[in-house]
């Protein structure tokens, strides 16, 4: 049974500078929330992504990070929030393999702070029943699935990557922390994001601004691998609907339903360039395929039957509508990535060990 308290009204969003939090922030504002963005503005955000809500009355901005105890005390304290919404994390894979340090501390550590200083809040409020603090987590911690077979919530964590383990144990430290001190706690586990925003690291990115450069596109190992992808603001709007409607103590996996290999996701955007960028040669000529990632998970899918029939909730993008709009996104916006890809590490190859 959904939980019927009244919707939380002030939220406190951690990583609302970067990607996905970021797309969190713009709806939940549009949706008359109040939030309160909480970021340390590591290499990963920009808080261009929140331009747009900068100016807002429902919205502040508080720089701190999640391993500062003392730092989220005062802003607890300070905003008394209805919820939160954890995202903030170090989130990319590559990354996590050349310095896990930086994944445990800020994914673990910084998810046990979040925890303490929220169930230090909640029990100076008197505990009220609709408070939430929702951990947001990937559908990476289940591991790789082979050809066949979906990942629903009861599968068993098996974590491949730095990364990954991290989030798994974060995802763990939530569970406890309701099971321990019965602080009100939902999770959810989503598959691969892409839209606006999207830091210019990561795959789709990577593929649109290479192939716009005419460099040679980089597909790791022959492009075989499978993820369940996921347009950015289909998952926020899922994010609202689990905090609103989603039972207490319970995971959802979230997924767009738009299975597909890398290889095919690059030949899609190529294809989209060719049309709205045309030159004298396909753009697919310029995929390479480069040495695999160590450790690299060969297929993700999400069985979503859980978040459909609970929630009534449903990606609205299809892949196609998806990779058109993102597409389209960076061709316009051409000033927000070139800045951004200054930043240390960008546009070379990270995490192949040895
Ligand atoms: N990107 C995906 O496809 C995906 C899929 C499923 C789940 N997730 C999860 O969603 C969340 C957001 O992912 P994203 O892709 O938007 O990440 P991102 O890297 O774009 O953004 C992370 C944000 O967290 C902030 N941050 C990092 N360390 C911090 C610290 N110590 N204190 C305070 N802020 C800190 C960064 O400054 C940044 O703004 C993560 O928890 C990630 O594990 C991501």
């Amino acid at each position: 049974m959904a939980d019927m308290q009244a919707a939380p009204r002030k939220l406190l969003v951690t990583g609302g500078a970067g990607f996905i939090g970021s797309a969190v922030v713009r709806l939940a504002i549009a949706r008359g929330y109040s939030v309160v963005n909480l970021d340390a503005l590591t290499y990963a955000a920009c808080l261009d992504n929140v331009a747009s809500v900068a100016d807002h009355p429902l919205y502040a901005f508080e720089r701190a990070d999640i391993r500062d105890g003392a730092a989220l005390a005062r802003i607890f304290e300070t905003h008394a929030p209805d919820a939160v919404m954890h995202l903030a994390a170090e989130s990319h894979v590559d990354r996590s393999i050349d310095g896990p340090a930086a994944f445990i501390e800020t994914n673990v550590n910084g998810t046990f702070e979040m925890l303490n200083a929220a169930r230090a809040h909640w029990d100076r409020q008197g505990r009220p029943a609709g408070f939430r603090f929702h951990h947001i987590s990937t559908d990476e911690v289940y591991g790789s699935l082979g050809p066949t077979g979906q990942f629903t919530e009861d599968t068993p964590y098996a974590p491949n990557s730095p990364y990954s383990a991290s989030k798994a144990a974060s995802d763990h430290l939530v569970r406890a922390w309701h099971e321990t001190y019965g602080l009100p706690v939902v999770v959810t586990n989503c598959s691969n994001n892409y839209g606006p925003f999207h830091f210019p690291e990561k795959l789709i990115p990577v593929v649109i601004l290479k192939a716009l450069a005419g460099a040679p596109i980089p597909v790791y190992g022959r492009g075989e691998n499978v993820r369940d992808w996921l347009y950015v603001e289909d998952h926020a709007d899922a994010l609202l609907a689990v905090l609103e409607r989603g039972d207490v103590g319970r995971t959802y996996n979230i997924g767009g339903e738009n299975e597909a290999r890398n290889i095919d996701i690059v030949q899609k955007i190529c294809a989209i360039l060719d049309r709205k960028r045309p030159k004298n040669t396909a753009h697919a000529e310029q995929i390479a395929f480069v040495a695999d990632r160590p450790g690299h998970d060969l297929r993700y899918a999400i069985d979503p039957t859980r978040i459909r029939t609970e929630l009534g909730w449903r990606p609205s993008v299809t892949l196609d509508e998806g990779l058109e709009r993102t597409v389209g996104w960076y061709l316009d916006n051409e000033a927000w990535w070139r800045a951004l890809q200054t930043r240390a590490g960008v546009g070379q190859r990270l995490g192949k060990v040895g």
